[in-house]
């Protein structure tokens, strides 16, 4: 039996769209154990798929197929800490967990690269999956076989308050809304952007990171979408964040904040409330820099 625990994950931070993430304190748990018999329940109500569709098992199986052997049941018991459809990596973390899972089951047969590829793989791209299986901020280019990537340390002096709307968003239908093309000014906009995140946030120089994650790849099409986003994200800079951002394909919003801001989440709470929004939970969170781990356990 082993235990399997995975970070949430916030990906492109703006500009870095299908490229950067990075992984925050809310985890997903997974209890796995072989059996001849499928046995999926989650051990805090959530309404997760107990048959053949749960994404945990549909992983493992993959992955037991790849090693050639046959899977076949499986007993597990989930804890679902990361809120779904939210762009905080919840399918994600049900993907890596699966495969981490399965390769400790088989006695590890499969590298970490391995791992992290097919996690992109099944995903289909490696900002979510990267930083969840790693751990800290990623920047990484899945070309379609491997993913290349660099993962650095988040520093302390960062926290991430991540505001969670009432409402789920499918990635698919936050895909549909985008534009099949761009022009080269977008592009050249982005992709200096992008590397300003990734420079600012490795070396501490918070002072670019608003820059940093203005985009014209996504948010804008996706704002439509969240209605009151832009709200939110403007109360998150008025309060004194450094930036804020839709986290992966929404409906949460990210924003990064100063470490010594101690009041930052109190102060943005009032204000939420004040604003029309009660009932979108506030999450103050730090970088994750571990990443995914296993775990040997006892059943439950
Ligand atoms: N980058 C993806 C998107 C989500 O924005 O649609 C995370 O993989």
């Amino acid at each position: 039996m082993v235990t399997v625990k995975v970070p949430a994950t916030s990906a492109n931070l703006g500009a870095g769209f299908d490229s950067l993430g990075l992984a925050v304190t809310v985890y997903n748990e997974i209890h796995l154990e072989e059996s001849d018999q499928l046995a999926i329940r989650p051990l805090d109500g959530a309404p997760i798929s107990t048959g053949e569709t749960n994404l945990v098992y549909q992983t493992m199986k993959k992955l037991y197929e790849i090693c050639g052997k046959k899977i076949s049941g499986m007993k597990i018991g989930q804890l679902n800490g990361i809120p779904m459809s939210r762009g905080l990596g919840s399918s994600s973390a049900c993907i890596v967990g699966g495969l981490l899972g399965a390769n400790q089951l088989l006695g590890s047969p499969l590298s970490k690269q391995d791992l992290v590829n097919l996690a992109a793989r099944i995903e289909g791209h490696p900002d979510n999956t990267t930083p969840a299986m790693l751990g800290g901020f990623v920047a990484a280019v899945f070309d379609g076989n491997e993913v290349h990537y660099v993962r650095q340390e988040l520093h302390g002096d960062l926290k991430f308050a991540a505001v969670i709307p009432d409402f789920e968003l499918k990635t698919s239908l936050a895909r549909s809304v985008l534009p099949k093309e761009v022009s080269h000014k977008d592009a050249v906009f982005n992709l200096s952007r992008a590397a300003l995140m990734g420079a600012s946030l490795t070396t501490g120089s918070y002072h670019n990171l608003r820059v940093a994650t203005d985009d014209r790849l996504h948010q804008h099409y996706r704002l439509g979408l969240i209605k009151g986003a832009d709200t939110v994200m403007k109360l998150m800079q008025d309060e004194g964040a450094y930036c804020s951002y839709i986290s992966g394909a929404g409906s949460t919003l990210m924003a990064m904040t100063p470490g010594n801001d101690a009041e930052f989440g109190n102060r943005l709470r009032i204000r939420l409330d004040e604003a029309g929004f009660p009932s979108w939970k506030l999450l103050m969170l730090d970088a994750d820099n571990v990443g995914a781990v296993c775990v040997e356990s006892r059943m439950l």
